[in-house]
């Protein structure tokens, strides 16, 4: 496991958000889970941090979930979570620490599987995603975002990773991504691309001084402008969620 993403990720965890948040961006995340997770489906969020899904995915939606993360830090926060405490033992999700690169969990034992925010950390990704297909059920479902190459967010990104002591971000092309897809024998159901126009936000004083985020990310757009440029121009869009399923079932 890599000890500075630990370190990173264990120092910010008492002040990582839990809502999930209006904006398109966030409200896609936790839409996707809601559209294919199913009631009684064994569930798994890969960098779940402090359970900002997972614990929703359990408590609403009523699935058996594990939340994995390398930062106990981050997993101490979901347990001191009031909705975690409150809830049955049983329904809680299963804190689980481990790396996304070898996941303690058994070939086809889930129905579903995603990853926000946390792929694009590790330069090894490939691994991460084929071991999300391979704990997933023939038929069942990974949900991945990508970061993708074609964006000045990255510039941004890296420096703040670097300065933090991390290798760097690692986005993907559509060909890579394409190719690992196919040979993990997936078949994409979705390719959601968001992000083109909210990399104009990293520029400095942009998000302080003007009012461009409410006008990208206008409060219940779905898609909002961003998101609807982004499908325009998907080779220049910051992120792809992509849905898959695994063949078989
Ligand atoms: C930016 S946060 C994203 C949290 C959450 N998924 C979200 O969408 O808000 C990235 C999370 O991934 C975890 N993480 C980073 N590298 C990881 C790895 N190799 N294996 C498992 N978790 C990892 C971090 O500890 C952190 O909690």
């Amino acid at each position: 496991m890599n000890k500075v993403e630990q370190q990173h990720f264990d120092a910010c965890a008492s002040v990582y958000e839990t809502e999930i948040g209006e904006e398109y961006p966030q409200w896609l995340k936790w839409h996707l889970i809601e559209k294919y997770a199913k009631h009684g489906d064994r569930v798994v969020d890969i960098g779940g941090a402090n359970g900002r899904h997972a614990l929703d995915a359990a408590l609403k939606v009523a699935c058996e979930t594990i939340c994995v993360d390398i930062s106990e830090g981050m997993l101490k926060q979901l347990k001191q979570r009031p909705d975690y405490l409150l809830a049955e033992v049983e329904s809680r999700p299963s804190p689980v620490v481990a790396s996304a690169l070898e996941l303690p969990i058994q070939d086809e034992s889930v129905d579903l599987a995603w990853s926000y925010a946390t792929l694009l950390l590790m330069p090894d990704q490939q691994t991460a995603i084929s071991e999300m297909v391979r704990i997933v059920k023939p038929g069942g479902i990974v949900i991945l975002d990508i970061g993708n190459v074609w964006n000045l967010g990255w510039l941004y990104w890296r420096r703040f990773y670097l300065k933090r002591g991390f290798s760097g971000i690692f986005p993907m092309s559509r060909r890579q991504i394409g190719k690992l897809v196919h040979a993990l024998g997936c078949q994409t159901l979705e390719d959601i691309p968001t992000g083109i126009l909210s990399q104009l936000l990293l520029l400095p004083y942009i998000d302080k001084v003007t009012r461009l985020r409410d006008r990208i990310h206008k409060k219940s757009a779905y898609p909002d402008l961003d998101g609807r440029c982004s499908k325009l121009l998907p080779i220049f869009a910051n992120r792809y969620y992509l849905v898959l399923r695994k063949k078989g079932g």
